[in-house]
């Protein structure tokens, strides 16, 4: 057996199992703020796309997907990031993957050079993905902390030269899983200074991208801050993007990687053993996903709507702000994070997650401890309903 997989940690929700076992609710009815799972209805044209393709399950699809579904990305690309300097080449910039979770643990398999010592740099709190795919990449994770004094940003001018010289791999992820944070697109342009610099890879997990909340100011993307740059050939900058978030289809697990040719040619080479093609049929639904934004505009519509109602009601018993962007707060805890959750389970009947079953120690602290993350993904009378619940449970605590 890989020994390497004995390094792998419990994922999150197991340790919130354990966690909730002896409690026994005091309140009917549960609700979940736990899982970061899309809620809100899938576009009826995409699921009509499957329905009517059906037939298509009868050939084998090419493991860099159909060319009209990567002209389709590309094209949604350019118009989202206002690409005007870089040409996306559907030929050698973009890849599908069956959702970026797949596709952020396999590219590291792909790209490390495990003879040379490596560090793969990550944020803490995180996406628990990284961390595994550093380990069985065969590279030590090395973690950036993002911290309440830092707007839960991360700040590259702490890191040490001899980390940077080490790196081969830095995941960042904006907006942020779990912070909200979004890093601006002056930050992105330092990260790919240093990238250039001492060669690194920065693979920028921007499955949130598309929910936010003001819609004159959506997130920066990597993309076009190498644009802005003048990395117009994008050395070195890999994007993840989804439709799990963005078009409210989790199950179709589709996405796409893109960025820098030559790392492309080798990902498919890779994927190409790894035999992860996307199926024809979520490649057909999944063009007609990327060619709309009118359901994207619709569904941040409800996000904005269930945020604002869901922190007038938390905002008299606890500091709590508007994230940058995605579907999570991330509440700085009165009391211990695993506490909070334990007893708001208990007293409630409402499930958050603990920040530190999202963090490590590092650096003396560790990042998630007395924070929950609450996935406002419910419909809005749930979460209307759960935050006060949690109002009730913080004014016990008072
Ligand atoms: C930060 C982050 N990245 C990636 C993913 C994976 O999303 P998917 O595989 O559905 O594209 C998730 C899912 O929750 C996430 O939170």
């Amino acid at each position: 057996m890989n020994p390497d997989l004995k390094k792998l940690q419990p994922y999150p929700f197991e340790k919130l199992k354990t966690l909730k076992e002896d409690c026994q609710p005091a309140v009917e009815g549960h609700i979940a703020l736990s899982i970061g799972e899309p809620k809100h209805d899938a576009p009826d044209f995409v699921l009509a796309a499957i329905t009517e393709n059906l037939n298509a399950i009868n050939r084998y699809p090419l493991t860099k997907g159909d060319l009209a579904l990567r002209n389709s990305i590309t094209a949604w690309l350019t118009r989202r990031f206002k690409l005007s300097k870089i040409t996306l080449d559907a030929e050698q910039h973009v890849l599908p993957v069956n959702g970026t979770r797949e596709a952020l643990f396999s590219f590291a398999q792909c790209v490390v050079d495990k003879n040379k010592d490596a560090l793969i740099l990550m944020p803490n709190p995180f996406y628990q993905i990284y961390e595994g795919a550093a380990l069985l990449s065969g590279a030590t994770p090395y973690f950036y902390n993002t911290v309440q004094e830092n707007n839960y940003l991360p700040d590259f001018d702490v890191i040490d030269e001899s980390i940077w010289q080490r790196c081969q791999i830095i995941y960042i992820c904006t907006p942020g899983n779990p912070t909200g944070s979004v890093i601006s697109k002056q930050q992105l342009i330092k990260l790919i200074k240093l990238s250039l610099h001492y060669d690194f890879i920065i693979a920028s997990d921007e499955c949130y991208s598309e929910i936010y909340f003001d819609e004159n100011n959506p997130p920066a993307g990597l993309l076009e801050a190498a644009e802005e740059s003048g990395n117009t050939n994008l050395s070195n900058c890999i994007v993840f993007h989804s439709l799990s978030k963005r078009s409210n289809l989790p199950g179709m697990r589709s996405g796409f990687v893109a960025g820098d040719a030559q790392l492309i040619k080798s990902y498919l080479l890779y994927r190409t053993y790894h035999g992860s093609a996307m199926p024809p049929v979520h490649q057909i639904a999944s063009i007609k996903a990327w060619d709309d934004e009118r359901h994207v505009q619709q569904n941040r519509k409800l996000y904005v709507k269930k945020f604002d109602a869901v922190i007038n009601i938390l905002k008299p018993v606890i500091n709590v702000n508007l994230p940058g962007a995605g579907f999570y707060l991330w509440l700085n805890t009165p009391v211990d994070d695993e506490i909070f959750a334990r007893d708001l389970f208990d007293q409630q009947n409402v499930t958050v997650l603990p920040g530190s079953y999202l963090s490590r120690d590092n650096d003396g602290i560790n990042p998630g401890k007395n924070h929950v993350r609450l996935a406002l993904v419910a419909p809005l009378d749930e979460c209307l309903l759960a935050a006060e619940r949690i109002k009730q449970y913080i004014n016990t605590l008072n």
